[in-house]
């Protein structure tokens, strides 16, 4: 039976380019995931967009003089060709900028508050008297009230992962200029989080299949206690509240953003013109949501999202939240002001994508924080896509192109060792398997990267290119035999190298796209028909020259602001 999967990734903040931390933080292992149960024959609808509203915009629009609007633009476009490149396989990446998304974002405003989980209260607003203006709760620094963090931010501190409002920030001073504000009243619309705190509670225990760090963050959090959050802001730029009266207030930034999820399944569903599809995604209970973030966003997807859903009601909640922690750069922070940072366009246009999508899958930051060093992006690519798989790859392909007349050849009877070899590849495509489904992508990886090991000591020890003088059917056995290997390598590492991993299906003589092809070790091996017509191959990766080393890290922090 096909499972039907809803893969959600973070909204990116359309306030400048993607680097390599966003990369792998969660739109590389949403893909991943994607592809996987695409190939497998599940239903996937993956979905994220341009996160367009909230002072991260607004504060390059003033930076720059120019409207919110050409912000959003110019990076929304970015993104679209940052996907492409990189390969990573949206059914719909759109804004929360749109009517559509506003429509559904009223619509469960307005449940909520016909429900009572949304109610009005005077709220205290940051005031600078020195700025003369109100500021956003990101304009406001302080020491967090929880763990003494003296940078922590009016949303959110980034060293306890708490949410915060302005208020709780001790010793709070305006990021314009310094000073000290005030705080004024002012009316607004909150969201009753209290009401929420012992059913998510009881939801959140019953999810162990969460990685623990998720798990015990989320526990943690809730234990800590919910208090109701303001969920409008005095401000120009963001989706209206649908009431009379708050024609100068915005929905907070997160409140809406969230329901992106949502509203992105109803845009791609009436897309095709078949409305309604959104509905096997959100509302058939054997639907699973897997949440694609990073870990500073857990308390919004982990808690405040479902607590919106349950007071919805009728939608499903998310299966799994698999954050991933932080990827460091040269063991440094990744830091857009210090321009300490490897930009994603500009990362490609140098260099292919699948060494880079290798290299964060076999060092994703799952289970703890990860670095990213030029020098071991270069090892990995020379020392494995290139000198371990590609050219495993190329001496099988070139060698059987030669000597078989481009077709696979009719192996004779099996050794044990041509045995054992056939069952290392079935065995590591159910590893893989189980690893992908279980969202450990590191362990997934790093399975698939045996069998390419494994199949070049095997194919070491058969030397096809001494036995083909002496006897030409042992060496058509264990070319067979490694092509079979290939061809189950093709598939169980398509998810982390798809561009790589289609070449190398029409290498193999096949037509059309790789992820038609089935996940199971019995079709691949009637795939690789004796007789059939191979292409002729040529090299998969690209040998990286070690003094890019150098040269990259030269460009780091470069014209720093
Ligand atoms: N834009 C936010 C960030 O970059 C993430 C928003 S995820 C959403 O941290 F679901 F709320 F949209
Ligand atoms: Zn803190």
């Amino acid at each position: 039976m096909p499972e039907r999967i809803f893969v959600a990734a973070a909204w990116p903040y359309a306030n400048g380019p993607l680097h390599l931390g966003h990369v792998a933080g969660c739109y590389l292992p949403a893909d991943i995931f994607a592809r996987y149960h695409r190939l497998k024959g599940n239903q996937v609808l993956m979905v994220s967009g341009s996160d367009s509203h909230g002072t991260p915009i607004t504060v390059r629009a003033e930076q720059e003089g120019v409207n919110p609007q050409e912000i959003l633009d110019r990076y929304h476009t970015q993104f679209l060709d940052t996907w492409e490149k990189l390969g990573i396989t949206f059914d719909l990446f759109t804004t929360t900028h749109t009517q559509n998304h506003q429509e559904v974002v009223h619509e469960v405003f307005k449940s909520l508050k016909d429900k009572g989980y949304i109610y009005t209260d005077t709220s205290l607003l940051a005031y600078c008297a020195h700025c003369d203006r109100f500021l956003p709760d990101r304009y406001v620094e302080g020491v967090c009230p929880h763990c003494g963090n003296d940078k922590a931010r009016g949303d959110q501190c980034d060293n306890c992962g708490r949410t915060l409002d302005p208020q709780d920030l001790v010793s709070p001073r305006c990021t314009l200029c310094g000073n000290s504000p005030v705080f004024r009243e002012s009316e607004h619309f909150f969201l009753k989080l209290s009401a929420f705190e012992k059913p998510l509670l009881e939801w959140v225990n019953k999810q162990t299949h969460w990685r623990p760090n998720v798990l015990n963050f989320t526990r943690r959090f809730l234990e800590d206690g919910l208090k109701d959050r303001s969920i409008t802001r005095d401000l120009a730029w963001g989706v209206p509240v649908p009431v009379d009266g708050y024609e100068d207030k915005r929905i907070y930034v997160w409140f809406e953003a969230v329901i992106g999820y949502l509203s992105a399944a109803v845009e791609w569903s009436n897309k095709d013109g078949a409305t309604g599809k959104w509905e096997d995604f959100w509302k058939d209970p054997d639907t699973k949501s897997y949440y694609f973030i990073g870990k500073d966003n857990i308390p919004f997807h982990a808690i405040i999202w479902p607590a919106m859903l349950m007071a919805y009601g009728g939608l499903n909640l998310p299966y799994n939240v698999p954050a991933n922690e932080f990827l460091s750069l040269e063991n440094r922070k990744f830091s857009t002001s210090q321009n300490w940072a490897v930009w994603v366009p500009d990362f490609l246009s140098r260099y292919d994508p699948d060494p880079l999508r290798y290299l964060l899958s076999a060092n994703m930051p799952e289970s703890g924080d990860a670095d990213f060093s030029w020098s071991e992006f270069v090892r990995r690519n020379n020392d494995e896509l290139v000198a371990t798989y590609g050219n495993l790859v190329n001496r099988v392909l070139t060698f059987t192109y030669k000597n078989f007349d481009g077709k696979i050849p009719e192996p004779g009877p099996l050794s044990e060792a041509d045995q054992s070899q056939l069952d290392s590849a079935r065995e590591a495509l159910e590893t893989v398997s189980q690893n992908l489904y279980d969202c450990h992508f590191k362990a997934a990886v790093n399975a698939a990267f045996s069998l390419a090991q494994q199949t070049n000591r095997y194919l070491d020890s058969a030397a096809p290119w001494k036995s083909i003088k002496t006897d030409r059917q042992a060496a058509a056995t264990s070319l067979w035999v490694s092509i079979a290997a290939i061809n189950c390598l093709k598939v169980a590492l398509y998810p982390f190298l798809p561009f790589s991993s289609q070449k190398l299906h029409e290498f193999l003589g096949f037509d059309g796209e790789i992820e038609q092809e089935q996940w199971d070790f019995d079709h691949l091996i009637a795939g690789v028909a004796p007789g059939k017509a191979l292409r002729s191959p040529s090299p998969l990766y690209t040998k990286l020259d070690p003094l890019i080393v150098e040269e990259e890290i030269q460009r780091l922090g470069v014209g720093a602001a």
